[in-house]
């Protein structure tokens, strides 16, 4: 299979005003195929945008390269970029115009025009499902409307390859919905390639072929879902929420219970009201009662309790000893 993107060896550091540097991205590298949806998952500040930025060609790597579509970013620009299409993390429109001026807009910017442009405006407003909204000003949309136009003018110029930056934060769940059969109909109906970020494990599971997962600017594990669960290992997690701080000496306790391998706490900030701590079995619902009653005796108050299969988040945690969502 062809790859659409081929990234070795990138590198990014910005210098703060005070003169300090930030090695926001330290060496990474990854292909993307034609026709898959490939997500970059990660916490904030993991590197994310700046990846993104890169293989854009907005931002210039500190070391290494990118190539798209065979065309080196920085070398070949115009070539690589046509093929293109960004959906950045910011929505960048025009709040006082309608969709259809905004698609307007940025299509003749572009270089659209006349009546293909036309017709490519109706195409994508239709692809984003929002016909009855498109001569209505932005600036009384919902953030999940906001985003689906975002969207569309990534979409004018039919790229091959769309960059979607965590195109779902802060949208309602019913604009979440959409926004993610939006990105498998690039895939399925358009032939697109997309690669797509998100802080959140569930939507970079749900919608991946493959998976990168980035951490403090390098890439931490990469395959498909299948791979990665191979790599989550075999047991569950019981999540325990505890009042207050972890009792002194709980997690050596729980880690000594009959069928647990092992417990993690996850690090809480002081005073924090509750603290986390996840450990893994076997069978989690058979060490449950266990669990729970060897965190009693140890003086826990345990607020809640979840059982969860090996997950992305799992996978994470084994990984780096911390909660993909902080
Ligand atoms: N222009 C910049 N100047 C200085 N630091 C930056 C700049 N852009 C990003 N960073 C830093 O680089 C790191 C990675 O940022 P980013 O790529 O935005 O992460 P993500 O998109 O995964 O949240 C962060 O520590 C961020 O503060
Ligand atoms: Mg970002």
């Amino acid at each position: 299979m062809a790859a659409m993107v081929e990234v070795r060896g990138l590198k990014k550091s910005f210098t703060r005003p005070d003169g300090t540097p930030v090695h926001a991205v330290k060496g990474v590298s990854f292909d993307i195929t034609k026709g898959e949806i490939f997500s970059l998952l990660g916490p904030n500040g993991a590197g994310k945008s700046t990846t993104i930025g890169m293989i854009s060609g907005l931002v210039t790597p500190s070391a290494g390269e990118a190539r798209i579509g065979g065309f080196s970013i920085t070398q070949q620009a115009m070539a690589a970029k046509a093929l293109i299409g960004v959906v950045p993390q910011d929505i960048a429109l025009y709040p006082q115009l309608s969709p259809r001026q905004n698609l307007d807009f940025f299509g003749r910017m572009y270089g659209l025009g006349g009546a293909a442009l036309n017709k490519q405006i109706d195409e994508v407003i239709e692809f984003i499902d929002l016909k009855d909204r498109q001569n209505d000003r932005v600036d009384t949309f919902s953030g999940g409307m906001k985003r689906r136009v975002n969207i569309g003018v990534g979409l004018l110029h039919k790229p091959q390859l769309v960059y979607m930056d965590e195109p779902t934060v802060g949208v309602d769940p019913q604009s979440r919905r959409r926004i993610l059969d939006t990105v498998f109909r690039m895939r399925d109906e358009y032939n697109m390639t997309v690669l797509y970020t998100t802080h959140l494990m569930e939507e970079s599971q749900e919608l991946s072929d493959r998976v990168a997962i980035i951490d403090h600017g390098e890439i931490i594990a990469m395959g498909t879902q299948v791979e990665l669960m191979a790599q989550a290992g075999e047991e569950d997690r019981l999540v325990l929420s505890v009042a207050g701080q972890l009792p002194a000496g709980l997690v050596e306790t729980l880690a000594r219970v009959p069928g647990v391998s092992r417990a993690i706490a996850e690090p809480t900030e002081d005073g924090a009201e509750e603290s986390r701590i996840s450990v893994y079995a076997k069978s989690g619902r058979k060490s449950l009662p266990d669990v729970l009653r060897a965190a009693n005796d140890a003086g826990a108050t345990i607020s809640s309790v979840a059982v969860k299969e090996p997950d992305l988040e799992t996978l994470f945690l084994n990984l780096t000893g911390r909660a993909l969502r902080d």
